[in-house]
This record gives C-alpha cells, sequence and structure tokens, in this order.
C-alpha cells in the first residue's frame, strides 16, 4: 500500500490515496492510517461503491473497541440495518422510506446540525467515527468538521487557565433540545444518562491539547447554569470559527473516519423530507463496552 495524504484544509483533515478499506489491511497499513489520523484527525477514503455493512464493521474493528450497543431505540419505531454496530445516520424509516416530516427520528437527528463530537454523552468516550456514504442528497448534506486542537492552541492564555481542570456534564438529550427535539419520554431518557468530562483532555496519539465540548454540554457540576452556558458558547463560537473549520462534499463510496477526542463536527442541512440520506456509522470507542 502507498498511502498518499492530500491535505484538505491548511490545519487538518485529508483525503487519503492507494488504499481501499475493503482489502485485508495488514498491521503495518492499518498503523499508517491511525498514523494519518493522528496527524490530520479527518481522512476520507473514496470507493468506486459502497462499503458493505459488513465490510465497514470489519474495517472499524481494526482501529479499537467497537461500540456494539443498539442505540436506546426511539419510542415506537423499527429498526433498518441489523448490525449492533451501525448506527443508521439516514433519514430513512425501517422499510428505506423518507421519515415523514414530525417523525420523532428525523425531530431528533436534527440536532446533528449542531456542533459535537460523537457520544461524548458517554463515560466511556468515543475515539473514530467511520461514517459510510450510500446515498447523497442532490445538494446540501455537507459535513463540517473543527480542530480542537488548533482551537485550543490558539485560546488565550487567561482562558486556558480558566478551564484547565474543569468538568462538563454532557447530556444526549440536552443537545436534543436545543435542536428543537421533543421532550423525551422516560424509556429514551433512562437510556441515555449524562456523562462528565474534562473541558481540556491531552490526545492519546498526537500528544496535543484538545478543547473537549459539544452540543451535549448540559452544565459544569457546581456554577451556576448561564455561567456555564455561557462560558461553553464562547468557546464554541471561538472554536468554530472559519479558520479551523472545513466543510466536506460527500460522494457515494466515501468512508470519512475522524478523530472525535480531536474534532467537533456538524451535519449541514438539506431537504431531508424530499431526499435520501443513506449514512452508516461505525464507531470506536476508548475502551471496550458491554452494554
Ligand atoms: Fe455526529
Amino acid at each position: 500500500m502507498a498511502l498518499e495524504a492530500e491535505p484538505l484544509h491548511p490545519l487538518f483533515g485529508a483525503r487519503l490515496k492507494g488504499v481501499n478499506l475493503r482489502d485485508a489491511l495488514t498491521d503495518g497499513e492499518v498503523a499508517e492510517i491511525v498514523a494519518a489520523l493522528d496527524r490530520f484527525a479527518v481522512c476520507a477514503v473514496g470507493h468506486d461503491r459502497p462499503l458493505s455493512n459488513e465490510d465497514l464493521i470489519a474495517f472499524a474493528a481494526r482501529l479499537g473497541p467497537m461500540d456494539a450497543g443498539r442505540s436506546p431505540k426511539i419510542t415506537g419505531t423499527g429498526i433498518r440495518i441489523p448490525h449492533n454496530e451501525i448506527t443508521d445516520q439516514s433519514n430513512l424509516d425501517q422499510d428505506g422510506a423518507i421519515y415523514a416530516e414530525g417523525d420523532r427520528r428525523l425531530l431528533f437527528k436534527r440536532a446533528n446540525r449542531l456542533w459535537h463530537t460523537d457520544m461524548s454523552f458517554r463515560q466511556v468516550r468515543a475515539t473514530y467515527s467511520l461514517l459510510a456514504s450510500h446515498e447523497i442528497p442532490p445538494t446540501g448534506g455537507n459535513t463540517e468538521f473543527a480542530d480542537m486542537r488548533a482551537a485550543y492552541d490558539a485560546l488565550d492564555d487567561a482562558m486556558k487557565k480558566r478551564i484547565e481542570g474543569l468538568v462538563a456534564e454532557h447530556c444526549y438529550w440536552h443537545s436534543r433540545s436545543l435542536g428543537g427535539g421533543p421532550d423525551p419520554t422516560d424509556e429514551e431518557r433512562a437510556g441515555r444518562p449524562p456523562a462528565y468530562h474534562r473541558l481540556v483532555h491531552v490526545h492519546p496519539g498526537s500528544g496535543r491539547k484538545v478543547l473537549y465540548i459539544a452540543s451535549h454540554i448540559a452544565g459544569i457540576p457546581g456554577w451556576p447554569d448561564d455561567e456555564a452556558r455561557a462560558l461553553i458558547e464562547e468557546l464554541t463560537a471561538f472554536a468554530t470559527r472559519p479558520e479551523f473549520v472545513f466543510s466536506y462534499e460527500w460522494s457515494v463510496g466515501d468512508v470519512v473516519i475522524w478523530d472525535n477526542l480531536a474534532t467537533m463536527h456538524r451535519a449541514t442541512p438539506f431537504d431531508d423530507t424530499r431526499y435520501k440520506r443513506d449514512m452508516r456509522r461505525a464507531t470506536c470507542r476508548e475502551t471496550p463496552v458491554h452494554s
């Protein structure tokens, strides 16, 4: 494998050439991809056709322990993709039809348009997300990424000092509510309790300090809500300034791998009651989780 990384932005992001994620890669080849991820944080790999669910799972398993707990169901809905390791990020119901306007799943998924990092609402965080593109709308539906290492580096010393050691509460239902979603049922709420993480951590692969924030942050324990909210809003606005962000335009067959411990991302709008957008995500975790 002659891996070539073509940068997508001056700070981060690359398109990897010379690799097909369907191939049986050697440990050395996987290590090259991990090294590219440590450097670029977001890596896109194109393919002539979408990866099968099985191929996506097989490659993701090479990058660490996989999330294999089916997302708690939204009350009253079925499942389209019968693999516990895959999160369905489409706007399609269990029969492959576009959700009707007002469908709870659609309303909750629109929260993905807020800046976030995947699964920060879990105590065992997500490391890599691997999103495979199967069908895309004719316009819209890009994914935007922000480099949270560069954003941390650019904070002034007073802010770095202020946030060092602070812990935030991350809650899935907080971002759903910010995104305009309906109130969760008791069963939905119980399926995703909050988690607590430091605002600044050292990235294990690169040794760089990272600002770890997301729209999932509901508060900072011990702080009044308005002060916590103001700080998180200020940090989010800073970290998503144009110089730290690029927008990825999808092609069918792409797999984009991003490091949730080094970036934030958000979906951009498209006409989601008219066009299909079929994206399927495999996710790796910091340590094995059996739930
Ligand atoms: Fe996400």
